[in-house]
């Protein structure tokens, strides 16, 4: 049996990721984060997939409240989505500066993507350092057409 390191890292890296604002809700806070470990699970019903770091703050929201959405962002818009992966300000935290609404659900979507879902949680694993959570879609909004950003967009690296 062979487990090399480093072809483990190159080859998870291989697999393409996108790049998504995740938003969530408890009461009256709300909170977003760059999410890149997002997939489909099912046609019907439709369901997401996305790993969650089970030391993050969304990861407890997503966990209590049941709910998350997903903002598809457009090729472009790096500035606004490295915003959701630095820590959060002492003030405000990072939805102070970028312009959203709160859906059918109570979830953060952003003005200015190419759309957005708003997911009920379907069941999750929790194995290892991220929880993979599975979102049934509730509501999807398209806001224009246009070219999703992704990893290979950028020089960013999350995961391997
Ligand atoms: C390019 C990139 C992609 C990321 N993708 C994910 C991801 O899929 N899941 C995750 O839990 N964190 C991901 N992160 C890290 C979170 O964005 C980061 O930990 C964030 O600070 C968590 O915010 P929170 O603690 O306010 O919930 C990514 C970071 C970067 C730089």
């Amino acid at each position: 049996m062979t487990f090399d390191v480093a072809a483990k890292t190159t080859l998870l890296r291989k697999i393409p990721h996108g790049l998504f604002i995740c938003g969530v809700a408890e009461d009256e806070v709300v909170n977003g984060f760059t999410a890149s470990w997002v997939t489909q699970g099912s046609f019907t019903p439709p369901l997401v997939v996305m790993g969650v770091r089970s030391d993050s703050t969304s990861h407890g929201m997503i966990q209590r409240t049941g709910h998350f959405s997903l903002n598809v962002m457009e090729v472009g818009q790096e500035e606004v989505v490295a915003r959701f992966f630095r820590p959060q300000g002492a003030v405000g935290g990072r939805l102070a500066e970028v312009p959203y609404r709160l859906g059918a659900l109570g979830l953060p979507l952003l003005d200015d993507c190419l759309g957005e879902l708003e997911c009920a949680l379907a069941g999750h694993v929790a194995a290892g350092d991220h929880t993979v959570f599975v979102g049934e879609v509730k509501t999807a909004v398209l806001h224009r057409e246009g070219e999703a950003l992704t990893m290979a967009h950028t020089r960013w690296t999350y995961g391997g």
